[in-house]
């Protein structure tokens, strides 16, 4: 039952017309891959990563003769290890996702045996001798959804027993934390380099696999009327925004290590804001989109815990719900933020002086990931004599995408006042019964036609640490105390007055 690499399977739904104009094939002719994912019996791989595989596949995004390896130190057998995974792959066609299933398979190890690296490469092997096409290239996928203390023993084993091999090609799928600091971010990028090259290395940021980031690209520069006023002479200020309802539950012993900042500040809106303010790349080839998002990174300055909100809940003001400090997992007195705003400026022609302002939070009022774009005052004078409200545009990345513009219209009737009104692009309305793939689903996609645009390179990386190692460092010596706000609220108090010391018009 062997078919080229290129061909769906034939339970899969076929693709959309506009997926099926993507830019490169998935996989040439002349191509077969394993996907090996390390760390398999864990949460991210139940949850996202074997999820994600089984849409591609289900979509006709995944190779036919795709094999998926887990491994991992738990002693499973195949049987038991896929009975674990099968709830998660959400279908009503039991025949699809029995098709999916014959092509997992498991093997157990430990993460620092060369011996138990070199069975990992046989049994890679083996797949490979079995289901890959005569002549074709047996690539390898690996995933590494570990705990990052094993990140480079594993990185290194792999790379000593477990490379493609004949010329094939390797990559190797990072998740995040990439370190907690400046140095340890370098300590592991150096390991990591040592034995792989950079178009080797997939260090994920889902946020960058999310639809309305990635359509950042092409609001912004496939149009002219968005291009002609994103400036500093237009733009007042840029809010982005990310709002959690739940706590840390459960997630507390890590969460309490890393805090908000890192958990969300310093990756995902990060991202998001050289997104919306890199320049135009030359195209959108991996290295020409990562180029300017670099020159953004690198026209910011380090910023200060002066320039933030710290904030930690606390219990819910009907005490329903536990504050921080109430979880087990969380040390006592712990200092680690929940919450977090922070202005960032960008020094160059295009933003000088325009206020970044990034916030997010858990255990909130509400759950939302939005952009807004707020423009300048238009001169009211003599002409509309009553206050105008401001321009914005908001991106809404989740829930329920959208973009939407506010502005100014005349009432309808016989009267000339005006009010906000707004142009509205909601997606479920727009694209009714279109599907938004999972993040994790586009991004490993990408893996699989080797396009690391959405992809952190490793001075991307260098250039966001070096803009929050100093204030984190202060916030780990515990010099800050955060404001404590109630679970369910708007988040500490103090924040509107911060947001209208950068000029934001209202909350
Ligand atoms: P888990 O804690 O579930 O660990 C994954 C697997 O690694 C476990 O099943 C276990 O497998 C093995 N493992 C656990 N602890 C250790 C250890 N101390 N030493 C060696 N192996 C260990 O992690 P997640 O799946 O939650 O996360 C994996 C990666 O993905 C992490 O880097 C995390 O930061 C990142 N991530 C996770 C998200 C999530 O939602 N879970 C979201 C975003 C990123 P076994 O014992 O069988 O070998
Ligand atoms: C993860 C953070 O990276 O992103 C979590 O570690 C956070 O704390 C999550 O909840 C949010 O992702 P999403 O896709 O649910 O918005």
């Amino acid at each position: 039952n062997k078919q080229p690499a290129a061909t769906a399977t034939a339970t899969a739904t076929t693709p959309s017309s506009d997926e099926q104009s993507l830019a490169s094939p998935i996989l040439g002719q002349n191509e077969y891959v394993t996907v090996i994912v390390l760390g398999a019996s864990g949460d991210l791989a139940k949850k996202k990563t074997y999820p994600a595989l089984y849409s591609l596949a289900k979509h006709a995004f995944l190779p036919a003769s795709t094999h998926i390896l887990g491994y991992a130190r738990s002693n499973l057998s195949t049987q038991d290890f896929t009975s674990r995974i099968q709830p998660g792959l959400k279908d009503s066609d039991p025949q699809r996702i029995a098709a999916f299933v014959s092509k997992l398979h498991y093997t157990h190890g430990s993460y620092d045996q060369p011996q138990d690296y070199a069975n990992l490469d046989k049994a890679i092997t083996q797949l490979e001798n079995t289901h890959a096409l005569p002549g074709q290239s047996k690539n390898r996928v690996f995933y590494m959804a570990l705990p990052p203390s094993v990140f480079i023993p594993v990185a290194n084993m792999l790379h000593a027993h477990c490379r493609a091999h004949n010329g094939a090609w390797t990559r190797v799928i990072v998740e995040k934390p990439f370190g907690k600091d400046l140095e340890s971010s370098r300590e592991l990028g150096r390991a990591l380099a040592a034995n792989w090259h950079e178009h080797e290395l997939y260090r994920i940021d889902h946020y960058l696999g999310k639809e309305m980031v990635k359509n950042l690209i092409s609001l912004r520069f496939a149009n002219m009327f968005f291009g002609a006023v994103w400036d500093r002479h237009a733009i007042a200020n840029v809010q982005i925004t990310f709002k959690e309802m739940i706590g840390t539950e459960g997630r507390g012993g890590y969460f309490d290590e890393f805090g908000i900042v890192r958990d969300v500040m310093q990756n995902h809106l990060l991202q998001i804001l050289t997104l919306v303010a890199m320049d135009r790349p030359v195209t959108l080839l991996a290295d020409d989109v990562r180029n300017e998002k670099v020159k953004v990174l690198r026209c910011m300055r380090p910023i200060k815990t002066q320039d933030m909100v710290l904030g930690q809940y606390g219990p819910s003001e009907d005490g329903s719900k536990p504050g921080y400090l109430d979880d087990k997992t969380v040390p006592a007195g712990s200092k680690t933020p929940t919450y977090a705003a922070a202005v960032m400026f960008i020094d160059n022609d295009r933003w000088s002086g325009v206020p970044f302002i990034l916030r997010c939070g858990k255990a909130l009022n509400e759950a939302k990931t939005e952009v807004r774009i707020q423009f300048r005052d238009v001169p009211g004078g003599h002409m509309f004599p009553s206050t105008l409200s401001r321009n914005e545009l908001v991106i809404r990345v989740q829930p329920k995408e959208a973009v939407y513009l506010k502005l100014m219209n005349k009432e309808p009737g016989l009267g000339y006042k005006q009010h906000i009104a707004e142009l509205d692009m909601t997606y479920h309305e727009r694209y009714e019964g279109v599907r938004i793939p999972d993040a994790y689903e586009a991004l490993l996609l990408d893996v699989l036609r080797g396009d690391q645009a959405n992809f952190v390179r490793d001075d991307e990386l260098d250039a966001a640490w070096s803009l929050f190692t100093p204030a984190l460092h202060e916030i780990d010596a515990g010099k800050i105390d955060p404001l404590v706000y109630p679970y369910g609220s708007r988040g500490p108090n103090g924040l509107i007055k911060f947001m209208a010391q950068y000029g934001v018009e209202r909350d």
